[in-house]
C-alpha cells in the first residue's frame, strides 16, 4: 500500500478555478462540504445552498476563515419556485454560474412493503426532482454565458438492487438517466453534464440513514457495528479503506477544470472498487 496519503494533498494547481462561480446543494455537510472546501481552495466562489442555515453558515464561516470565497442561501431543492429564485439571484449577484453540483440527498433504510407515500415522496423529491429542478434552473444561465458544468451525486446501490432502499435507488437510477439525457440534449449549449457515484463514506448523513427513528427504541446498528465496519473497510473494499469527502471532491474538481472539457454524460464510480466486489446484503 502507498505510504503517501495522496487523498489529503491537492494535486490541482492553485488558482485552477479562479473566477468560477459554483453552486453546491447540500454543500454545508458531509461530501458536499468536502466539495465546497476544495472548490473554494482552488479559487472558485462557492455558493452553498442547503435547508439548514446552521449547516451552511458554519461552513461559509470556516471557508472564509481560510481566506477563500463563499456564501450561502437557504434552499429546499424540492421547491421548484425557490430553486428558480435562488439560481436567478446567484446569477445576478455573481454574473454567472460555471458549475452546479447536485449534492443534496435524503436517504434512510426502510422496508418497501410498509414505506409510506410521504416517505417515498420525500426521498424521490430531494434526490431526483431536486436534481432536475436545479439543473433546469441553471440551463438558461449557462446557455447565455456560453456553457457550464453540472455534476450530480449518484450512488452504486441500484446497480444490483439494495434491500430497504427502494426510494433512494429508484431516484438515483433516475439521476443516472437524467445525466445521460441532459448531456446529449444540452451539449449544443456547451453544458457538460456528468455524475459521480460515491462508494461508502461514513459521514454524519450516512449515520443518519442507518439510524432508527428516535422514539423506536431500536438499536443504532451503525454505532453498534463500528468494529465490524472497520473490518469490512479493510477486507470488503478492494482498496482497503473507507472513502472520504475529498475523494469525491477531487473528481468534481477534475470535471470542473479544463481536463473535463470533452467529458459529458459520464457516471464516474469513485468507490475503491467496492460495488464490483460486494454481494448485496
Ligand atoms: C421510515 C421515515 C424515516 C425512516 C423519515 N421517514 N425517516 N420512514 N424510516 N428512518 C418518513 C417520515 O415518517 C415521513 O413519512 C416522511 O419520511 C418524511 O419525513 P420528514 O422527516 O417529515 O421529512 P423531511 O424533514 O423533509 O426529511 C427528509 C428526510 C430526512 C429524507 C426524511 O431523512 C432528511 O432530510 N435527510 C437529509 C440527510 C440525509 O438523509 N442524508 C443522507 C445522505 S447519505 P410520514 O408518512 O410519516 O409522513 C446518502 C447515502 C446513503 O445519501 C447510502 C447508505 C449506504
Amino acid at each position: 500500500m502507498s505510504k503517501v496519503a495522496a487523498n489529503d494533498l491537492s494535486v490541482f494547481r492553485p488558482g485552477l478555478l479562479n473566477g468560477q462561480v459554483a453552486l453546491i446543494t447540500g454543500g454545508g455537510t458531509g461530501i458536499g462540504l468536502g466539495i465546497s472546501e476544495l472548490l473554494a481552495e482552488l479559487g472558485a466562489h462557492v455558493v452553498i445552498a442547503s435547508r439548514r442555515p446552521a449547516n451552511h453558515e458554519a461552513a461559509v464561516e470556516a471557508i472564509r476563515a481560510r481566506g477563500h470565497a463563499a456564501s450561502s442561501v437557504a434552499l429546499d431543492v424540492r421547491d421548484q419556485a425557490a430553486v428558480q429564485s435562488v439560481v436567478q439571484n446567484v446569477a445576478t449577484t455573481h454574473g454567472r454560474i460555471d458549475l452546479l453540483v447536485n449534492n443534496a440527498a435524503g436517504n434512510f433504510y426502510a422496508p418497501s412493503a410498509t414505506l409510506s407515500p410521504n416517505a417515498w415522496k420525500a426521498v424521490v423529491e430531494i434526490d431526483l426532482y431536486g436534481t432536475f429542478y436545479c439543473s433546469q434552473a441553471v440551463h438558461s444561465v449557462m446557455k447565455a454565458q456560453g456553457g457550464g458544468r453540472i455534476v450530480s451525486t449518484s450512488m452504486t446501490l441500484h446497480y444490483r438492487g439494495w434491500p430497504l432502499m427502494a426510494h433512494a435507488t429508484a431516484a438515483k437510477a433516475g439521476v443516472d438517466a437524467l445525466t445521460r439525457t441532459l448531456a446529449v440534449e444540452w451539449a449544443p449549449d456547451r453544458i457538460r453534464v456528468n455524475a459521480i457515484a460515491p462508494g461508502p463514506i461514513p459521514t454524519e448523513g450516512v449515520r443518519k440513514a442507518f439510524a432508527p427513528p428516535a422514539d423506536s427504541g431500536a438499536p443504532d446498528l451503525f454505532a453498534a457495528a463500528e468494529e465490524k465496519m472497520a473490518e469490512y473497510a479493510r477486507t470488503g473494499i478492494p482498496l482497503g479503506r473507507w472513502g472520504t469527502p475529498r475523494d469525491i471532491a477531487n473528481m468534481v474538481a477534475f470535471l470542473a477544470s479544463p481536463a473535463g472539457d470533452w467529458i459529458t454524460g459520464a457516471i464516474f464510480v469513485v468507490d475503491g472498487g467496492e460495488w464490483l466486489a460486494k454481494a448485496p446484503s
